[in-house]
């Protein structure tokens, strides 16, 4: 972009105080330098309230320069502007700051935990966040096998490849944004909201986006910096956040710490589960996620208790990070299972097949559709779980150690309101449009072919566009609901084009009625949900099976083989579905091994924020066997598509599973992920 100048963030070094004195005299001579804003010369912004799809509903955003408060550790307190990423960086180091800093809180095991106003639960609503069914202490006190633990999960980032990064240009009072973003809609709302213009005037691209799995779901104060940097600079600004940024000024997923009771009678019916689960949040917002959400239906049981409590420290605020909630919650749910049928001297399959619902019991509504038996048998069929010999440490590899592990996955079917265009064209070939991102799904790909099939077109005369706010409106690209959502909206203003042409062109063929009509024609439409979210429970299912082998002497676990089965609807392409599944396998190989943001819990610091030492898998450490099978489902309910989504059910159970391999291979029952040596020797 032509005239472009950087910005560069100078963030805080201390978790919680004010900032006393900051000399901006030297930064300001340095090379190139065209300004730098601090929160005593940045404008004022309106920051007025808002609270979108992807806030949490309670709190207050992080202003930016507006005050002298520090709130975390990384807090922004100045922004550089220079004409080269360089010049701005350097300046950055000589802007001197000094605080007044407050004792704070920075060390989860020692704040007094909070409950949350509400708690999420699925489908986007929330509850109080405690919930319990029939009496189960009571319960409890009678089973005759029980099982008692604590599982945690530390903080981890998403660590996209592609950084965080944003081009802010104002025209006038008109703003263009490209981002980053899973949701360029968000970007908008959110921009006109802290500068108080309207969201008509501000315009973000996102075409293409390289990774974000829930990092790009808000617009991060990045974002207002390089809009307010354009607007003091009177040039386009881009802020490019570091790898070590990211760790700061992006969310992540909360360090979760999690007791799960199970109490059964001897031929292994659930008698009670008390789920208590707390997890770490910023001092300004109230994130929680669903983390107790599949406690309640998952598996068969009268009694059940579920509470979530909050930390409120002084760290930025968490944030959605692949399948929020359920990732953590299941985890801790689907190990405990796995501690219960050793418990029973039960096969972990027996055990869930015997506590299998027929309808979903907290919610008290039929399952829309349930395949968990169906995906239980074909995973165990092609995993070859029959071989499995129940004792740990009774299989081997020459000296290695091999484990067999299951669990069992969910993720719920989300579908919100959605818009879409569709354009016919006298040469015969279609423009179909929407807002949506791609962050790497292969949404391009999915809403070509269900436009083509809706038009009835060949799929090379189909022309799809995506990433603009300029398009018609979208949800964001998360929560996996995009092809339910999106392709719903694409699909009805196909089949309305479609419909339209061939009634004003007067002939059957589309091409013929095209070709009378000779001039572009196109429809937009509107599609929301109905109301089949209270009529059924509507939540994607799978089972995951893990082979491990540990080394017995150093303590290291190597992923063989993953064998996952999936009831997750109508699957629009089966390549890039199964390439959605591999990825998420993936993502639980490092959440089970590997995923670790190490805090100091002495000041808020991260001191593994780099690709060196917060290690995530590579090609090396992907199985060489990742099977994928998705089961047939027909879903009339969950939308007109019949699609239940699957981004996120993924990742789901691959670290109980893995966790639970590592069991069996070792005889060690590792809580606290992630599984590295150490833990293991
Ligand atoms: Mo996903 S955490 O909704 O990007």
């Amino acid at each position: 972009m032509p005239n472009l100048a950087h910005g560069s963030i100078v963030r805080s070094t201390i978790a919680s105080g004010r900032v006393t004195l900051i000399d901006s005299t030297a930064a300001e001579k340095a090379p190139g330098v065209i300004a730098v804003l601090t929160y005593r010369n940045a404008p004022k912004l309106a920051y007025r309230e808002r609270h979108g799809m992807t806030d949490p509903s309670l709190g207050e955003r992080l202003h930016v320069l507006q005050d002298d408060r520090v709130n975390h550790q990384g807090h922004p307190i100045a922004l550089v502007i220079a004409d080269t990423l360089e010049q701005a960086g350097y300046a950055a180091t000589l802007v001197r700051v000094t605080y007044a800093p407050d004792a704070g809180a920075t060390d989860i095991g020692k704040v007094a935990l909070i409950l949350p106003t509400q708690d999420q639960t699925d489908q986007g609503s929330t509850l109080p966040s405690d919930t319990q069914r029939g009496d189960p202490e009571r319960a409890l006190a009678s089973a005759e096998v029980k099982t008692d633990q604590t599982y945690v999960i530390p903080r981890e980032n998403h660590n996209p490849i592609e950084m965080h990064a944003t081009i802010a240009a104002w025209d006038g009072d008109r703003l263009t944004l490209w981002d980053k973003s899973q949701w360029v809609d968000g970007v908008a709302d959110e921009i006109a909201a802290v500068f108080g213009i309207a969201a008509g005037n501000v315009r973000v691209v996102s075409p293409f986006v390289g990774g974000a799995f829930g990092s790009g779901l808000r617009a991060w104060s990045h974002v207002t910096l390089a809009a307010l940097g354009a607007r003091v600079a009177g040039r386009p600004v881009k802020v490019m956040l570091s790898r070590r940024e990211m760790y700061y000024g992006t969310g992540y997923r909360p360090h979760t710490i999690q007791r799960v009771v199970l109490g059964a009678s001897r031929d292994g019916r659930l008698a009670a589960i008390i789920h208590n689960a707390y997890h770490e949040t910023s001092g300004y917002e109230e994130y929680t996620e669903a983390l107790l959400n599949a406690t309640r239906f998952l598996h068969s049981c009268s009694n059940v208790y579920t509470r979530d409590r909050l930390a409120r420290l002084n760290v930025h605020t968490p944030t959605w990070m692949r399948a929020p909630g359920e990732a953590s919650g299941v985890f801790a749910l689907e190990c405990a299972m796995d501690e219960l049928a050793v418990a029973l001297s039960l096969d972990p399959i027996e055990l869930r097949l015997r506590n299998e619902p027929e309808q979903d019991e907290f919610k008290k509504l039929p399952f829309s559709s349930r395949s968990t038996r169906e995906c239980y048998r074909v995973a165990a069929e092609r995993f070859g779980w029959s071989r499995r010999g129940p004792e740990p440490r009774s299989m081997r590899d020459g000296r290695l150690l091999i484990g067999w592990g299951m669990a069992t996955a969910t993720y719920p079917t989300n579908f919100a309101p959605a818009s879409a265009m569709a354009r016919l064209l006298p040469d015969g070939t279609a423009e179909v449009a929407s807002a949506t991102s791609d962050i790497g799904p292969g949404t391009w790909t999915s809403m070509t072919q269900v436009a083509a099939d809706a038009l009835g077109l060949p799929i090379e005369r189909v022309k799809f566009t995506l990433g603009d706010t300029r398009l018609p409106a979208t949800p964001p690209q998360g929560g996996s609901m995009t092809v339910a959502s999106v392709g719903s909206a694409v699909q009805a203003a196909c089949r309305k084009v479609r419909e339209d042409a061939l009634a004003r062109g007067g002939a059957n063929d589309l091409a013929e009625a095209m070709r009378r009509i000779g001039q572009p024609i196109e429809a937009a439409v509107d599609s929301k949900p109905g109301d089949a979210s209270q009529r059924f429970s509507m939540h994607a299912f799978g089972a995951v099976f893990a082979e491990v082998a540990v080394d017995p002497d150093l303590g290291q676990t190597r992923v063989r083989r993953i064998v996952g089965a999936y009831g997750a609807g109508r699957i629009i392409n089966p390549k890039t579905s199964r390439s959605q599944c591999i990825g998420g396998m993936i993502g639980g190989i490092g959440m089970a091994l590997m995923e670790h943001s190490v805090v100091d819990v002495r000041n808020g610091r991260v001191a593994n924020g780099n690709l060196a030492e917060y290690a995530v898998p590579v090609h090396a450490d992907a199985p060489p066997v990742m099977d994928v099978t998705f089961v047939d489902e027909n879903d009339p309910h969950v939308n007109p598509l019949g699609v239940k989504g699957l981004g996120e059910i993924a990742i789901v159970g691959v670290a109980s599973a893995i966790a639970n391999a590592i069991f069996h291979a070792t005889g060690k029952r590792i809580r606290e992920l992630p599984i590295t040596p150490d833990k293991l020797l």
